[in-house]
C-alpha cells in the first residue's frame, strides 16, 4: 500500500498540535510530506516539522530545488491529504477554488481523498460563510472533520479546537487503506433520471438529482478503480477524471443499452439512478398540439381527461443479472414506506448482492437533497450509514462492497 500522507498545516494556534500528529503518523510507518503556509510557519518553525517527518517541508511555490511544477508533482505524490489544522481562511480558499500559495494549489490539483480538520475561533466557525464553504467542501467529497467544542485558545468556548492528533491518525489510517480498496476493479456507476419522451418538447420523468450517483462515480476513483458513469439528464457538471468513463444518456432505454455494454468488462455495478418504469407507448416526432389531444379528450367528473398509454421499461438490473452471473450488483430502494421490508425483497426479486434503501419521504435526505442516511442490506446482514453527505454515504458504501466476500 502507498502509505504516503500529505499534511497541510494552516496558521492556527492548532499548529503545535500538528507536531504530535506528523509524529504518530511517521511512528505508524506513515511517510509524511509536510506543506506549510506562510502564516503557519509564524507559529510553529519548519524545522520542527523536518526533524518530526525526516523530510524537507514544502514551503513555496517557487522554491529551489524542486520539480518543474512544485505543486503538481506535490498534488501526485500521495493518496491522502490531510489539512490540519484548516483555519477557517483556509476552509473558505478551498470552497471557491482559490489557488494562492502552494497549500491551496496543491490542494485544487490534488484529486485524492482530502481531509479538513478545522481549527478557529467559534464564531470564526459558526460564521454563514465557514458554513457554507464546509458544505460546499462536503458535496465535492471533502471529508471535514469536524473542530471539538470547549475552552479556545482566544479564550472564547465552542466549537473551533482541531480534533486531537490520535483521532485524526485514525482518520488518515483509514483513508490510505479504503484509497486501494477498489483499485484494479471495474466500476459501472448508473445515476440520475431517466426521460421518456412524450413529444420533442415534453417528457415523463422524475425527481432524482443524479447526486448519489456522481458522488458514488467519484469516490469509487478515488479508491482506485476504473469507472464507467452511465447518467441520465441532470444538471450537475460530468466529473472529469483520467480514469472515468462518462456516456450521457436520455431514456431507460438508453440507460439500458449503454450498462449492458460498460458491464461486459466490469467487476461492479452500482445502479443508483432512478430509471422510469414506464414510457409513453407512442412518441411523437413532432410536438403534439393542444387542439389535437382535446378532441381526443373526454369529460369525467366535470374534467377534460385524455387517456396516455405507458409500456413497461426493461429493468435494467434483471437483464445485468442474466447477462453476468458473476457480476457484483448494488442497487438502489427509494421508497416511502416499509423501507427495510420492500429492500429485502428487492434484494431477493432482482438478484441483488447489496441494496441500499432510502426514505425518499423524507426532505431532509435523499432526492435532491446534499445528505443521505441508508440501511446497506446484503444476504449477511445490515449495516446503517448515518446522516451524512453524499459523498460520505458513497465513501462507506463501497467500503462496504470492497469488504464483502462476493467483490
Ligand atoms: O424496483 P425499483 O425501481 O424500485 O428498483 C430500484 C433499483 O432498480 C435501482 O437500483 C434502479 O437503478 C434499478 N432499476 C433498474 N431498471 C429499471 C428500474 C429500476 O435497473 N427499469
Amino acid at each position: 500500500m502507498d502509505r504516503k500522507v500529505l499534511l497541510g498545516v494552516t496558521g492556527s494556534i492548532a499548529a503545535y498540535k500538528a507536531c504530535e500528529l506528523c509524529r504518530l503518523l511517521a511512528k505508524k510507518g506513515i511517510e509524511v510530506q509536510i506543506v506549510m503556509t506562510g502564516h503557519a510557519c509564524e507559529l510553529v518553525g519548519p524545522a520542527t516539522f523536518r526533524s518530526l517527518s525526516g523530510r524537507p517541508v514544502a514551503l513555496d511555490l517557487f522554491e529551489e530545488p524542486s520539480a518543474a511544477v512544485h505543486h503538481i508533482e506535490l498534488a501526485k505524490s500521495a493518496p491522502v491529504f490531510m489539512i490540519a489544522p484548516c483555519t477557517a481562511d483556509v476552509v473558505n480558499k478551498l470552497a471557491a477554488g482559490v489557488a494562492d500559495d502552494l497549500l491551496t494549489t496543491t490542494a485544487l490539483a490534488f484529486t485524492g481523498r482530502l481531509i479538513i480538520a478545522v481549527a478557529a475561533n467559534a464564531q470564526m466557525y459558526l460564521d454563514e460563510a465557514t458554513q457554507t464553504s464546509i458544505r460546499k467542501l462536503e458535496a465535492r467529497g471533502v471529508m471535514v472533520m469536524a473542530p471539538d467544542s470547549g475552552e479556545l485558545a482566544c479564550g472564547d468556548t465552542g466549537p473551533g479546537r482541531m480534533p486531537e492528533p490520535v483521532v485524526l491518525v485514525a482518520a488518515a489510517e483509514e483513508a490510505l487503506r479504503s484509497s486501494e480498496a477498489l483499485k484494479g476493479r471495474r466500476v459501472v456507476v448508473t445515476a440520475g433520471p431517466t426521460r421518456e419522451d412524450f413529444d420533442p418538447v415534453r417528457y415523463l420523468s422524475n425527481r432524482s438529482s443524479g447526486k448519489m450517483g456522481y458522488a458514488l462515480a467519484r469516490a469509487a476513483l478515488q479508491m482506485g478503480a476504473k469507472v464507467t458513469l452511465v447518467t441520465g439528464p441532470t444538471a450537475l457538471p460530468a466529473p472529469v477524471a483520467e480514469k472515468l468513463d462518462v456516456h450521457e444518456v436520455i431514456s431507460a432505454r438508453d440507460m439500458c443499452a449503454a450498462t449492458l455494454d460498460a458491464a461486459r468488462e466490469a467487476d461492479i455495478v452500482i445502479a443508483a439512478a432512478a430509471v422510469a418504469d414506464f414510457r409513453p407507448r407512442i412518441t411523437s416526432e413532432t410536438k403534439l398540439k393542444k387542439y389535437a389531444l382535446t378532441e381526443l379528450a373526454e369529460q369525467k367528473e366535470g374534467e377534460t381527461v385524455i387517456t396516455v398509454e405507458l409500456v413497461a421499461n426493461p429493468d435494467i438490473i434483471s437483464q445485468l443479472r442474466e447477462l453476468r452471473e458473476d457480476l457484483l450488483l448494488v442497487g438502489f430502494a427509494a421508497e416511502t414506506q416499509d423501507v427495510d421490508d420492500n429492500a429485502r425483497q428487492k434484494l431477493q426479486r432482482k438478484g441483488l448482492d447489496f441494496i441500499v434503501a432510502n426514505d425518499v419521504s423524507r426532505t431532509d435526505i435523499g432526492f435532491g437533497s446534499e445528505d443521505n442516511e441508508v440501511c446497506v442490506i446484503s444476504g449477511s446482514g445490515q449495516t446503517r450509514i448515518a446522516k451524512s453527505s453524499k459523498f460520505e454515504v458513497a465513501w462507506r458504501l463501497l467500503e462496504l462492497v470492497a469488504a464483502s466476500r462476493v467483490c
